[in-house]
């Protein structure tokens, strides 16, 4: 029997050593952590059970048969994040550059499995160099066989991605079905090929910083959601994020103790300019209505004319969309469109409560726009809000203008409640434009035509620049004071608690992608 148990421990001794001493110091050299040691940060102590250690590959060409790693370059297993379960892979950089073999991805497989059937999260800690070269299609297979996983669990169980070193080819992938991405700065990347083929084949030279790194990903391409300043802060964020969500499609997310006292906050009716050209920062507003440093903002450095995130309200999570005057004036663009319509699908997938906070002049005009879809992303963002059933409250704080006023969370695509605030501007556009079309022949007509159009700009925002116009009709449910929004909202999103939307038959909309 001792004999068989030292089998084991030396089994085991041999799977924690990865690929070994040097290249676990050529890991920490890079300044990065070993599959292991993030799943330490990650769970909580003594949490971890692993499943799969003795795993090896079944590759026999190019001598695979002589180098084996217990494990094959991935740790999976469940353990507990602040006492939830969760599932988890770490990707084994110094086995094979972490790379994926036709086992590694059975055991990733085997723990997504798991998760769909007991309705936990997924957290991927990615490092790997892609499909592992040796393996040709098998190791496809695997990748495809990952994706499809990624696909069936979307909406079921929450996704999260970490990206913690080089990930190229399939390795990028999987990341991008998953709900939400992490990357670290400096030392992860993201790419479908690396540098040296795309000099190959474009001739463009490029590092692997500038073409896949964080702060590109964070910025340019929206690829990533967070880019961390170091692997704590990352697995750290991760810890954050999960804390708003639910563990699967069928609960709510965990509400923390709050206990009621004056939610009034006398700073929000100051909070607006005088002039309602002039910008403010969005996030001073959500700062004031949510719970005191609850908001943890999303896609912070991307499209930031508007911002998304979540927040607490009285210890209940919600999703947070708000357009931000204080960048482009907040109006709609492409990307700002994509990334609000993305975000909302996923707190809707989640049973988590939004809240829209809007002040938009409308949708961004002209030929880069127009050629780069602004029709079907604005179309994005209207469609995610129509069909999304958890409750719903949009506060217009200032500009409603155009189409902007229908997308952004009306009554007539089905918020439950709008509140607006008396500096609300509610129409079809602003006050100067509208005048210089409905009364063009009297102005250039007019022996003074400048003065002519301050009478009728003015004559225009008297009437419709004002909440009280949507009010009248019932689009907007109250008119409050800004600083009763926090005690509003909390009333609010407890009477919508229990809400029932009875949808179509449908197999699933199509979106318009
Ligand atoms: C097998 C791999 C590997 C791979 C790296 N290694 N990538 N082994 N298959 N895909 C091994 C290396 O041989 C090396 O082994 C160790 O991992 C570390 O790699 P290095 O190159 O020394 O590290 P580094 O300089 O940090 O570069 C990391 C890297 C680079 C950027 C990831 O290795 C790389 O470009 N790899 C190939 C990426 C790639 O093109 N993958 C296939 C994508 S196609 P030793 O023994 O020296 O430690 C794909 C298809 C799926 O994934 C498509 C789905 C849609």
């Amino acid at each position: 029997m001792k004999n068989k148990i030292d089998v084991l421990q030396d089994k085991i001794k041999k799977a924690n050593e990865g690929g070994g001493a040097a290249r676990i110091q050529s890991q920490h050299k890079k300044g990065k952590l070993t599959a292991r040691e993030r799943i330490h940060f990650l769970l909580d102590e003594n949490s971890f059970e692993e499943i799969g250690m003795m795993v090896t590959h079944r590759s026999v060409d190019f001598g695979m048969e002589r180098e084996k790693y217990l494990g094959d370059g991935v740790v999976t297993g469940y353990g507990n994040i602040n006492g939830r379960l969760v599932y988890v892979f770490s990707q084994d950089f110094t086995v094979f550059g972490g790379s994926l073999s036709e086992t590694h991805a059975e055991k990733i497989c085997k723990i997504m499995d798991m998760a769909m059937k007991n309705g936990a999260p997924v957290i991927g800690l990615n490092d790997s160099g892609g499909a592992r070269i040796q393996e040709g299609v098998v190791s496809l297979g695997g990748y495809a066989d990952i994706f499809y996983r990624n696909v069936q669990a979307s909406g079921v169980v929450p996704q999260l991605s970490a990206i913690m070193g080089p990930c190229a080819g399939g390795a990028v992938y999987s990341p991008a079905i998953t709900d939400f991405i992490l990357m670290v700065e400096n030392t992860s990347y993201m790419f479908v090929t690396g540098p040296n083929v795309v000099k190959t084949v474009t001739h463009e030279e490029v590092n692997s910083e500038e073409l896949g790194g964080a702060s590109t990903h964070a910025t340019k391409s929206g690829v990533t959601h967070f880019a961390c300043s170091n692997e704590l802060d990352a697995i750290n964020h991760v810890k954050r994020l999960l804390s708003y969500m639910p563990q699967n499609c069928e609960e709510i997310p965990m509400q923390l103790p709050y206990t009621l006292s004056d939610e009034n906050r006398l700073s929000l009716n100051t909070i607006m300019p005088e002039n309602s050209n002039q910008p403010y920062d969005v996030r001073s507003v959500i700062g004031e209505v949510v719970d005191t440093d609850s908001f943890l903002e999303v896609h912070k450095d991307y499209a930031e004319n508007i911002v998304v995130g979540f927040a607490r309200l009285a210890g209940r999570s919600i999703g947070i969309v708000a357009n931000q005057p204080a960048y482009l004036a907040g109006v709609l663009d492409n990307h700002a469109s994509t990334k609000a319509a993305r975000f909302v699908r996923f707190c809707d997938c989640f049973n988590i409560p939004l809240l829209v906070f809007e002040d938009v002049p409308g949708f961004l005009p002209g030929t880069d726009q127009e050629w780069n879809g602004i029709i079907t992303n604005g179309a994005k963002l209207l469609y995610a809000f129509s069909e999304a059933t958890v409750p719903r409250i949009t506060v217009i704080t200032r500009k409603a203008y155009g189409g902007a006023y229908d997308v952004m969370n009306s009554k007539h695509i089905g918020a439950d409640l709008n509140y607006a605030w008396p500096t609300a501007e509610i129409a079809v556009m602003g006050a100067k434009g509208a005048a210089e079309i409905i009364f063009k022949k009297e102005i250039t007509s007019a022996q003074h035509p400048e003065e002519k159009w301050l009478e009728k700009e003015k004559l225009y925002s008297d009437i419709f620049a004002n909440p009280y116009r949507a009010a009248e009709r019932g689009f907007v449910d109250e008119v409050i004071e800004p600083a009763q929004t926090r005690a509003k909202l909390i009333k609010a999103f407890k009477m919508l608690e229990n809400k029932v939307v009875n949808t179509p038959r449908k197999k699933h909309g199509n979106i318009p992608l």
